[in-house]
């Protein structure tokens, strides 16, 4: 059902925890995502941003249904996506919610044109009618800016480049008229000359379709560039979110701002972050039981952060999970 005042997506409380069964180490749990809620609307980009190991892509795997999370709703035009069941949602869902992946050399299959990987989804989905799925197939690749489309049609993977492939694998997810794309990295693989056209290929189809975007990424810069509000994750919980410039411009959150320290400059698309202080893979420092789970990484550190977990707190749009903002709790 169409409820056009709210939001597309709606991720409420979503926690998950794996345990892992170590040859050598005794398992212990790991909190890959933790009470994350967010909103997507359409016409709307919003950004994960944490470095690697902080959750991004098991919030991912959640959303599309390949990961049951421990606890939370998933609300999709405000139908609760898993309460359905699992054959029905995955033919409509699966249709709504389209991904990107990283990796555009391993998404395509290299026995195949690259008609048949639009054809495909065009027809399954019931997308077009057999005899204008041809045509179907050449306009989307006129959307995502392969032209002469007539040529670049009838190519099998190995003749693309990788930016070209990603085109290809933008323009798959586009044939079935998804109302959320999920992009895991997108440009991350890519020669760093060509992750802007990506980028900003991917805001052109934000803007036209109203497409709800969510771009997960350790980058900042193609965060900002991209989203228009931004996520951080830091250990599986969102420590900020807000306004993509803002925060970017005024960091609150000392992880937020630890990761902008560590990219050279905020303006250069893929600037690899340097690692914040550390391993971060859950390794070390332990987090602690109790306190805030950023505080053996943190300068700014005070008594309170290493006795209590801190909750969230608004400033204007922006939200924080940090003790440094007490004085201004949450309404
Ligand atoms: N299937 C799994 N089994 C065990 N641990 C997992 C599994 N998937 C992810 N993890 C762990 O969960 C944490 C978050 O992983 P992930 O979501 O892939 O992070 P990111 O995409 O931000 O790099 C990591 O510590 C990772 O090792
Ligand atoms: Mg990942």
């Amino acid at each position: 059902m169409r409820s056009p005042d709210s939001p597309l997506l709606e991720v409420a409380g979503l926690s998950k925890t794996f345990v892992s069964r170590g040859l050598f180490r005794a398992s212990r749990p790991i909190v890959a995502v933790e009470d994350v809620s967010f909103t997507v609307d359409r016409g709307e980009a919003v950004a994960l941003v944490g470095e690697s190991g902080s959750g991004k892509s098991t919030v991912a795997r959640i959303l599309l249904r390949l990961e049951r999370p421990d606890a939370g709703s998933i609300l999709l035009d405000k139908e609760d996506i898993l309460a359905l069941e699992p054959r029905r949602a995955s033919l409509s869902y699966r249709r709504r919610v389209q991904m990107v992946f990283q990796d555009p050399f391993g998404s395509l299959n290299s026995t195949h044109d690259v008609a048949h990987h639009l054809v495909r989804p065009l027809l399954r989905h019931r997308r077009a009618a057999k005899e204008d799925v041809y045509g179907r197939a050449i306009d989307l690749l006129r959307t995502v800016g392969l032209e002469p489309a007539e040529e670049f049609i009838s190519r099998r993977p190995y003749e693309l480049s990788g930016g070209q492939r990603q085109r290809v694998a933008i323009a798959r997810a586009l044939a079935v008229d998804p109302d959320l794309l999920i992009a895991d990295e997108p440009t991350s693989m890519l020669d760093v000359s060509i992750r802007m056209d990506i980028l900003t290929l991917l805001t052109r189809l934000k803007t036209e379709r109203r497409l709800a975007m969510l771009l997960i990424t350790h980058d900042l810069a193609s965060a900002r560039y991209l989203a228009d509000r931004v996520l951080v994750l830091f250990r599986g919980r969102i420590v900020e979110g807000g306004p993509a410039d803002e925060l970017v411009e005024s960091p609150a959150h000392p992880y937020t701002r630890a990761l902008l320290a560590s990219i050279a400059d905020v303006g250069e698309l893929g600037t690899e972050p340097q690692q914040v202080e550390g391993e971060v893979e859950k390794e070390l420092p332990e987090a602690p039981d109790v306190g805030c789970p950023f505080a053996p990484r943190c300068s700014d550190a005070m008594d309170v952060c290493w006795e209590m977990d801190p909750s969230y707190r608004s400033l204007g749009p922006r939200r924080v999970r940090c003790h440094l903002y007490r004085e201004k709790p949450e309404e």
